[in-house]
């Protein structure tokens, strides 16, 4: 019989993807999603790629009694829990937003899922967890730090509250994936990542730029101590990403895990600088574009990249897309939001 994945926040930008993967590997998918940082369009993109309808709920994981019923009305042997808010910035200004919003949801998920009997969970943490870390690459071992913002925050504490549930329901079993720098766009274009306003993140901001929507990137500092003055990154296919979920829900499903609670690293094992990356972008997508170096941006750490020997070992995944495919899918994605 086919397995059933319900993955809310499945219309966001690492939950669409996850889906697709989801169902071209022979599950079934619910998607519950509240729509509050995203439209349509991820969606939409979803059934297109996959040819039909995937039954989609719209909630509130806030909300005690829809996650009940939906676990009522459902069988699920997986959840993988992406419905929580992600900006950096914002959650230094409203702290309560990201605490209510991110812990709740993830509570009443593992209460429902207690309540119906038991279940795996994947949770989406990220290597924020390490802060700024002193040997590099991180392994799963390498010591969390305190976070330096209250997203950051959320992850420790679901991965805590995740950890502390687990030990105690023998039903549960979780396993948390610390994702490094997700980017690129699914290759038919149709999926990607939707941001609201002005882009956080460099990849979205490269691409907004070069489509003419922002005058300039701005490259925050060239003074940090690498080869280029640039921050260096582990960044990560979104398509390797989102199959890395496939196996480690295959993991739970199959009943391989060795431990209740286990963690990994998803990332590529190779720092890049924000200079290599942007000059690669250039050269793939062709595109003459606007940057200018400016101070350090508050918060950023000089360099993170992962060790993911364990997931190769455990989850047999690997990173496997090429760079220049990666940052053409993103350069594509664009094009295609903007009708060209
Ligand atoms: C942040 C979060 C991480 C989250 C990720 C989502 C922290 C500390 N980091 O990572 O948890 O998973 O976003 O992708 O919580 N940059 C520019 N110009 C720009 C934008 C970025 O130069 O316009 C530089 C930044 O200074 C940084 C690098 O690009 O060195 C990557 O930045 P970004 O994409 O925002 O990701 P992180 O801050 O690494």
């Amino acid at each position: 019989m086919k397995k059933t994945v319900l993955v809310p926040g499945g219309a966001g930008y690492i939950g669409s993807h996850v889906t697709v993967e989801l169902i071209e590997s022979g599950y079934d998918v619910v998607i519950a999603d509240n729509m509050s940082n995203c439209d349509e369009t991820n969606y939409r993109g979803v059934c297109q790629i996959v040819g039909r309808e995937v039954p989609f709920v719209k909630m509130d994981f806030c909300d005690a009694e829809a996650v009940k019923a939906l676990f009522k009305k459902y069988h699920f042997d997986a959840v993988i829990h992406f419905a929580a808010f992600k900006a950096v910035g914002e959650s230094m200004t409203e702290p309560l937003k990201y605490y209510s919003n991110n812990i709740l949801s993830f509570t009443n998920m593992l209460q429902a899922a207690l309540d119906a009997g038991g279940c795996n969970i994947l949770f989406s943490s990220s290597a924020t967890v390490y802060g700024e870390p002193e040997k590099f690459p991180v392994t799963e071992a390498s010591p969390r730090q305190d976070a330096t913002s209250p997203y950051g925050n959320t992850k420790k504490m679901c991965e805590d509250i995740l950890f502390d549930s687990v030990r105690a329901y023998p039903t549960l079993k979780g396993i948390a994936l610390r994702y490094f720098n997700p980017i690129g766009a699914h290759p038919s274009a149709l999926i990607g990542e939707l941001p609201r306003g002005v882009p956080n993140n460099l990849v979205p901001f490269i691409t907004q730029t070069a489509i003419g929507k922002r005058e300039s990137l701005s490259v925050f500092g060239n003074d940090y101590p690498t080869s280029d003055g640039t921050c260096l990154r582990d960044f990560i296919d979104i398509v390797d990403l989102a199959k890395a979920h496939v196996c480690a829900v295959r993991r739970m499903i199959e009943g391989k895990m060795e431990q209740d609670y286990e963690i990994y690293n998803i990332g590529t094992g190779r720092p890049l600088s924000v200079m290599e990356l942007l000059n690669s972008f250039i050269r793939v997508s062709g595109v003459k574009l606007n940057w200018h170096f400016a101070p350090r941006r508050a918060g950023d750490i000089t360099a993170i990249w992962a060790d993911p020997t364990l997931a190769q070992q455990k989850l047999g995944w690997k990173a496997e897309r090429k760079l220049d495919d990666t940052l053409a899918s993103a350069w594509a994605w664009e094009k295609h939001l903007a009708g060209k």
